[in-house]
């Protein structure tokens, strides 16, 4: 597929996705949300992608939220087909078997803190700000917000957020944990892409099993969790990044994984 409102490349085994519609504010639009899920189903068999980063296109947003001039336009049977589209792409993110982190340069309002909340990690520029502002618009958050914040931060924050419609700065989002770090803008990207080349360093298939473990904290009790964690420990154990990794450090030497 040729992109029209997103970027794509390859820069050492981390894939970055941009949000390219910088004059609205990379507002999310049909076509974008398209080629957002064709971008990820085609991350899913690329083995030269690691890690992915997802940012915005300029200075002044991340995503400004879904496009307003479509929602205008939805009827009870296109909305629900808008919701669970975005849902799915989303969803998609969340459980893709690589890191996903989004990197936050700007205004995350509405389906662009969704976006946000579907990365597994969430760095910000000192400029980015956090808001789930639906309720001003008459709506409520349609790409997951009202589930994922409050297992995010908790059920009383994410009420304040989805319930006043009011932005947090990156220092607050920080204080409530939304995010795990901020930066000043020019440090951001640069921060992110070593995060991602950190992550890209260790053995692959150890960072494929770990993100599964954790992420299966979403939907399993804590005895379904260990018990799972069990299994998957019991199968990385089969992979020869395990005998090289274990092996390097008995014989005082960096590992070379060969991420299998
Ligand atoms: N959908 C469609 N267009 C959007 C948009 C969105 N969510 N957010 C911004 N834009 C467009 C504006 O309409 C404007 O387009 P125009 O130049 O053709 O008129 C352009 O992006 C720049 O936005 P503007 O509002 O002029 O910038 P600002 O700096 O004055 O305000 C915001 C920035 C983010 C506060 C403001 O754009 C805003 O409130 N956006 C909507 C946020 C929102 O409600 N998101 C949730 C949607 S569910």
């Amino acid at each position: 597929m040729n992109y029209k409102n997103i970027l794509f490349e390859i820069k050492n085994n981390t894939g970055i996705i941009t949000i390219n519609r910088p004059d609205k504010l990379n507002a999310l639009n049909g076509q974008t949300i398209d080629e957002l899920e064709d971008v990820i189903n085609s991350i899913k068999d690329n083995n030269d992608v690691f890690v992915v980063v997802i940012t915005g296109s300029g200075e002044k947003a991340f995503v400004a939220g879904a496009d307003i001039s479509e929602l205008n336009k939805l009827d009870v049977i296109s909305a629900k087909e808008f919701s669970e589209k975005g849902n799915r792409v989303f969803r998609a993110i969340e459980t893709l078997d690589k890191p996903v982190i989004a990197a936050v340069n700007g205004f995350a309002l509405g389906g662009g803190c969704e976006l946000a909340l579907a990365s597994h990690i969430r760095f910000a520029s000192e400029k980015a700000k956090f808001g789930q502002p639906e309720v001003n618009l008459g709506i409520i958050p349609g790409y997951g917000g009202t589930q994922r914040l409050a297992r995010i931060v908790n059920s009383a924050r994410s009420l304040e957020m989805i319930l006043t419609g009011d932005m947090l700065s990156a220092e607050d989002a920080l204080k409530i944990g939304l995010v795990n770090k901020v930066y000043p803008s020019s440090d951001l990207l640069p921060e992110t892409l070593k995060l991602a080349e950190k992550i890209s360093s260790k053995g692959q298939q150890a960072i494929r099993f770990a993100l599964k473990a954790v992420k299966a904290t979403d939907n399993m009790s804590l005895s379904e969790g260990l018990s799972y964690e069990a299994s998957l420990f019991a199968l990385v154990c089969g992979t020869d990044d395990f005998k090289e990794g274990t092996s390097a450090f008995l014989e005082k030497r960096k590992p070379n994984f060969k991420h299998r």
